[in-house]
This record gives structure tokens, sequence and C-alpha cells, in this order.
């Protein structure tokens, strides 16, 4: 049996169970070999847009005796998969990338989905919240020294908003991660600073966003009293 390391392992965990998923971007393949090997769905397909990773995620599912189990596509995003599925996992990239490939997928408001973005993560909701999707689960997970957010989501009202997701379920390691967060937005701040870009737009939108995590760390201090 495969074993996850705990980001993989906490992506799987809110993917759950279901008729039909997809991992985009899927590298080592190592999710599909999983829900595979544990019979999760009764569809499976990974994709991925490099040759390379494909082949690799296709010598994992040999390894673990699941290739029979397993679609696999080269595909840029969905765009050159066939047909739909009920969940579509996009884990390890960054926030733009899966802008980019769930704006350019026309049946992607009928999917659930599953993220773990490395990046750009304002940009992300941004995207999701115009196309009327609202956060379902929402989770932080420390691996190898770093922290890193994943979460579902669904068509719904409400929007998606990943703080507020996390500070309504009282996520154990959010303190930690806005202290990370407040000191790498200080520092960027302080570098536009230096260059003198402080009547910019981006350095206007970071010190918006330092405001949020500043009101989030407030937040979640007052849980410990
Ligand atoms: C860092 S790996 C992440 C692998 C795995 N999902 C994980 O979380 O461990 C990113 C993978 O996404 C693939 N990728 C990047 N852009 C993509 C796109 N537009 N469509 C599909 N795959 C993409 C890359 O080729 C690479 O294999």
């Amino acid at each position: 049996m495969i074993k996850l390391s705990p980001r993989l392992a906490s992506v799987a965990r809110l993917t759950g169970a279901g008729e039909s998923v997809i991992d985009v971007g899927t590298d080592h393949g190592y999710l599909p070999v999983f829900f595979a090997e544990n019979r999760l769905f009764k569809k499976i397909a990974a994709s991925d847009i490099n040759e390379g990773p494909l082949q690799s995620a296709k010598s994992s599912a040999r390894e673990y005796g699941v290739e029979d189990k397993i679609d696999f596509y080269l595909s840029d995003g969905l765009r050159d998969v066939p047909g739909s599925f009920e969940t579509v996992v996009i884990a390890g990239m960054g926030g733009e990338t899966m802008v980019d490939i769930i704006s350019n997928c026309p049946w992607i408001g009928g999917a659930r989905l599953v993220l773990q973005p490395q990046s750009k993560i304002p940009e992300l909701e941004r995207c999701l919240n115009a196309l009327g999707f609202i956060c379902e689960r929402a989770v932080l997970t420390e691996d190898a020294g770093k922290l890193y957010a994943a979460f579902s989501c669904l068509a719904g009202e409400g929007g998606v908003d990943l703080l507020r997701a996390l500070t309504a379920s009282r996520d154990p390691l959010l303190e930690k991660c806005l202290e990370k967060e407040e000191k790498r937005l200080l520092r960027a701040a302080s570098g536009m600073e230096r260059g003198g870009r402080q009547g910019s737009g981006e350095y206007e939108k970071l010190l918006g966003e330092l405001k949020r995590i500043k009101e989030g760390l407030r937040e979640v201090k007052t849980w410990q009293r």
C-alpha cells in the first residue's frame, strides 16, 4: 500500500470517496494510486501537461499494481481530458496555474474541487468567488517543516475565504501560519518601500492583505484566553 506524505494525505482526506475523480498535474501519481488501492472512486484519472511526469505516474501505478484502474491524459489542465468528473483535485501548483485550469474548464461549476495551492491564494479565491464556489472544508498541514493549506469547495452561496474557513474550524496551525505570512508580507512591504513603490497598486494590495492577516492573528489570540 502506498504511504502518502502528510501534505498529500491531507489532500486525500479532503477528497474522500465517490463516483469519479481526476488528479490534475499528478506528477508522481501518488494520489490516484492511493484512490485506486483503496477503491475510493469508481472512475479514477490522472493528467499532466508534461510527458515525463505522466510516465512517472504510470510507473507508480504499475509498481502498485493499479495501472488498469487509472486513465492517464497528457493535457494542459482539463483541456484534452474527455468527459467530466465529480471531483477535481489540483495540488502542489501555484494559484495562478490553478486559476488558468479552473477558468478554462466549461463543466467546472458542477464539480467539487480539492485544491492545495502553493502561492497566490487571494487570486485563486477571487476566481472561485467569481465562479460561484463556496468553501466546504479547509485544513493546514505541516510537512517537512513547511505549512500547507488545502481546501475543498463546491457550487454554493457564501464565497471562498480560506482564512475565514480556517478560523471557523479553529485550525491548530493557524496562528503559526499567520505569523509566517505576516513576516513574509512585512518583508515584501519593506522591499517595496526601499524601492520607492509606496504609491503603487501592488503596495496597496499588500497592505490590504497584511491588515487581513493581522485581524486574523488578533482573532486567533482570543482563542487562548
Ligand atoms: C510540483 S508538481 C505537483 C505534483 C502533485 N500534484 C503533488 O501535489 O505532489 C506540479 C505538476 O503539475 C504539472 N503541471 C503544471 N502546469 C500544469 C497544467 N497547466 N496542466 C496540467 N499539469 C500541469 C507539472 O508538470 C508537474 O508535474
